[in-house]
């Protein structure tokens, strides 16, 4: 059987200790839990490739359970099997109702359950697969909606595996997908009503990724990469260390992607330039500075960090101090 986490739900010890047995035989990571509600807490977090849930629990029904677990996003794609009880009032009628995935009626044989498990979770890794290409398109989809993006995540993503390795690069802007055109390419300011509807877009990217096992660890990477550092950011307005470090890395990488790239509203910046902008930003305290300093040392080299003046600023030619008005504005979202 292939390698998979299955989270039991069985309230009866010796019948869940006879299920334990038969799967970690099969080299399967079995995890207990003895009550439906310990089931639903449980599930999000672990992203188990199966869950068995036995329909006598002693807190909440089965059919409630499977119910609750398949209306969370982020367990949709997890397969249910509803064992009934002896007792059961349930039924293949009503497991399908309640959203699960197969119901076992009278206990199979260790062979037969054996074999549905493992049919299951075959589909369950083609389900996987076939999601994840979607959500890649997407993305690419999101580029082609603007003329001014074109390239962006892949280049975000190619500069993140130099300075901090990471998928999240690839997808975290996928919460785009629910943004009109209209905003998105809007070349002038956006009102309010056009700010919150950008402001979303991290949220609703994390519920898109969700459900996806292998996407788990790019979910904080897909909500936060609009935190700054001094809680100002959005959606959770978290401070400082609280954003996760690949995350203030990616920040980044992003904001100079985007600012060495034509957009429709703003000019391309020159990489100094760019990296000037990062250097304001750390001021104000969206950015983290000290891996401000990292990036411009990596992608300009020391030396010429050290010819530019170790803060990159632009006394002579261009501006000094503060960056021009709307300058700041660099990113939709
Ligand atoms: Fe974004």
């Amino acid at each position: 059987m292939v390698t998979a986490t299955i989270l039991l739900v069985d309230g009866d010890p010796s019948r869940c200790a006879n299920w334990e047995a038969l799967l970690l035989n099969q080299g399967c990571d079995v995890i207990a839990a003895r009550s439906g509600e310990a089931a639903l807490a449980l599930c999000p977090r672990l992203q188990p490739d199966l869950v068995l849930l036995n329909d006598a629990l002693p807190d909440t029904h089965g059919l409630e359970i499977c119910r609750r677990l398949k209306a969370d996003p982020r367990n949709r794609l997890t397969p249910v099997v509803l064992l009934a009880a002896a007792e059961s009032v349930s039924s293949s009628l009503k497991a399908r109702a309640a959203g699960a995935d197969d119901f076992w009626g009278n206990p199979p044989t260790p062979w037969e359950a054996l074999n549905r498990i493992q049919s299951l979770l075959q589909l369950k890794s083609y389900v996987d697969e076939q999601a994840e290409s979607v959500i890649f398109s997407l993305s690419q989809t999101i580029e082609a909606r603007d003329p001014f993006d074109g390239g962006h995540s892949a280049r975000v993503s190619s500069n993140a595996v130099r300075f901090g390795k990471s998928l999240g690069g690839l997808v975290h802007d996928i919460g785009k997908i629910g943004i009109p055109d209209a905003i998105l390419s809007k070349p002038a300011p956006l009102n309010a009503e056009e700010t919150r509807i950008v402001e979303q877009h991290p949220v609703v990217g994390e519920q898109i990724c969700s459900a996806l096992k292998s996407f788990r660890h790019v979910l904080p990477l897909v909500r936060h990469h609009h935190e700054r550092m001094n809680g100002t950011g959005y959606p959770d307005g978290l401070y400082g260390d609280q954003i996760p470090l690949l995350v203030r890395v990616l920040q980044i990488v992003d904001i100079c992607d985007a600012l060495t790239t034509d957009r429709s509203y703003r000019q391309t910046l020159s990489l100094p330039r760019a990296l000037s902008v990062l250097y304001e930003e750390a001021d104000r305290g969206w950015l983290d500075e000290s891996l401000v300093r990292q990036f411009a040392s990596l992608v300009v080299g020391s030396e010429t960090l050290t010819a530019l003046g170790n803060r990159v600023r632009f006394q002579g030619g261009h501006w000094s101090g503060s960056s021009p008005r709307g300058l700041m504005n660099h990113r939709r979202g």
